[in-house]
């Protein structure tokens, strides 16, 4: 950023995007739209694209600006001087329509003031930790995270003096506070990252609890760390955690939101400030999503709804079988909590149970491994979240890195396996399980 004042900045009429409806329509006669209805045109108009009834896909690498005022005034926007991004279209690495427009309807699921897309779940989490954490910083965070995410966190930002604390997902209001004030007597703390459930193990955060506690910890000082939450197990359906205090929500879009296992992407929405101040890291790395990936995934939030509503009726259904199995020793899902403060954390911040949930066998690997192979409908494949049913084995793929002390202090046991359920008919899935269980032999 340059010294530049507001006052020296372009004075020239913003030229607005031209995609974008000039007013969205969000409501009809005090009625609310729901989102369900909001992902068939929210924030497209037609009328711009030649009438074409799904927005073209906008396979450009630079935007034609309309005047030399209006592209200085878009760099404005682009380099921070001006918030809140740019007001046209620039160039692809910045912004681009197809972006925009899945940008404006992934908002819409969790009434956040604004949105990005990534080219990945991970290159949102490592853009949002670049944009808000310095050497010397720490961070708080949940476990245990997404294998990724704990190594950018601990063996790379390790690396450039970054700081770590973490509380297990399920820890109590009292265990999570003393956490917090360990981390404030190390350094500054700039960021509390959660992940709930925690992947793989199933344990919900309090978030609430998490709120409360920073809010009473850091009131009155110069900086209240900001609360980012990986939503990618529930959301955006079944956990909504800005309306419970979060800052930021980060998915992995190439899990329920993209929902066919064909696209990989993240997001991050939250306030104008905080993705304000994300968007200048995004457009000086580069991490944003294709326009084709942008385009696949409009396609995909029409049906969101449809398809998480289908695929947690399913897992509900499979996981009330699966439990009464005799070669099955538990399934951890978020319908059966393990105990009453997962119940109740389940109670004040969930409207369902997901459809992603861990088995385990009686057994060890040979029979985790016996019981995978001979799956005919679900798919041996790790990622979750797509209309089919996968299955995998975290021990040995997604997990395989972690050390055995931690994997065991985790119950990612040899016997455990991953689900996630799909939109397949739910007795056609209860046969292939109970064929599959019978295979397992012993
Ligand atoms: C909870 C969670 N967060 C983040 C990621 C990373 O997402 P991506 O693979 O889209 O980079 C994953 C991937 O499995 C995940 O499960």
């Amino acid at each position: 950023m340059t010294g530049e004042t507001e006052a020296e900045l372009t004075g020239a009429e913003p030229s607005r995007n031209r995609r974008r409806p000039k007013a969205p329509i969000m409501e009809i006669e005090g009625r609310k739209l729901k989102p369900a209805t909001l992902m068939m045109g929210h924030g497209y108009d037609p009328t711009l694209s030649e009438g074409s009834l799904k927005p073209p896909i906008f396979l450009t690498s630079t935007f034609a600006f309309e005047s030399a005022a209006a592209g200085k005034r878009h760099f404005e926007g682009v380099t921070g001087l001006r918030p809140g991004g740019a007001e046209g279209l620039v160039y692809s690495r910045f912004n681009g329509p197809n972006q925009e427009i899945a940008e404006d309807r992934l908002s819409v699921w969790e009434e956040a003031e604004d949105a990005l897309l990534f080219s990945s779940g991970m290159s949102a989490i490592a853009t949002t930790l670049l944009a808000l954490v310095q050497p010397g910083d720490v961070i708080v965070h949940s476990a245990p995270l997404y294998a990724a995410t704990e190594s950018l966190i601990g063996r790379i930002l390790g690396r450039f003096g970054v700081q770590w604390l973490d509380f297990p997902a399920g820890a109590t209001d009292g265990e999570i506070g003393a956490v917090l004030e360990k981390a404030k007597g190390m350094g500054r703390v700039a960021l509390i990252y959660l992940e709930s459930p925690a992947n793989p193990t199933n344990v919900l955060v309090d978030l609430e609890a998490v709120v409360a506690r920073r809010d009473t910890l850091f009131a009155g000082g110069d900086h209240q760390p900001p609360i980012a939450i990986d939503n990618t197990f529930l959301g955006p359906l079944w956990h909504h955690p800005l309306a419970h205090g979060a800052d930021l929500v980060i998915y992995s879009l190439t899990k329920y939101a993209g929902g066919h296992s064909d696209l990989v992407a993240g997001g991050v929405l939250g306030s104008d400030a905080l993705i304000n101040t994300i968007r200048l890291m995004r457009n000086t790395i580069g991490t944003i999503l294709d326009p084709h990936s942008a385009w696949m995934l409009l396609r995909s939030l029409e049906t969101l709804e449809l398809r998480m509503s289908r695929a947690g009726e399913n897992a509900a259904k499979v996981c009330a079988w699966l439990k009464d199995q005799p070669q099955v020793e538990k399934v951890v899902y978020l319908g059966f909590p393990d105990n009453e403060r997962q119940a109740d954390i389940y109670r004040r911040h969930c409207t369902g149970a997901g459809s992603t949930f861990s088995l385990y066998l009686k057994g060890g690997e040979a029979e985790a491994f016996a019981f995978l192979d001979a799956l005919k409908i679900a798919k041996l494949a790790v990622s979750l979240g797509g209309t089919e049913t996968l299955a995998s084995h975290p021990a040995a793929m997604t997990h395989l890195s972690v050390p055995a002390e931690r994997k065991k202090a985790l119950s990612i046991g040899d016997n455990m396996v991953r689900i996630s359920i799909g939109c397949e008919d739910a007795d056609d899935l209860i046969a292939d399980f109970a064929q599959a269980l019978r295979a397992m032999g012993g």
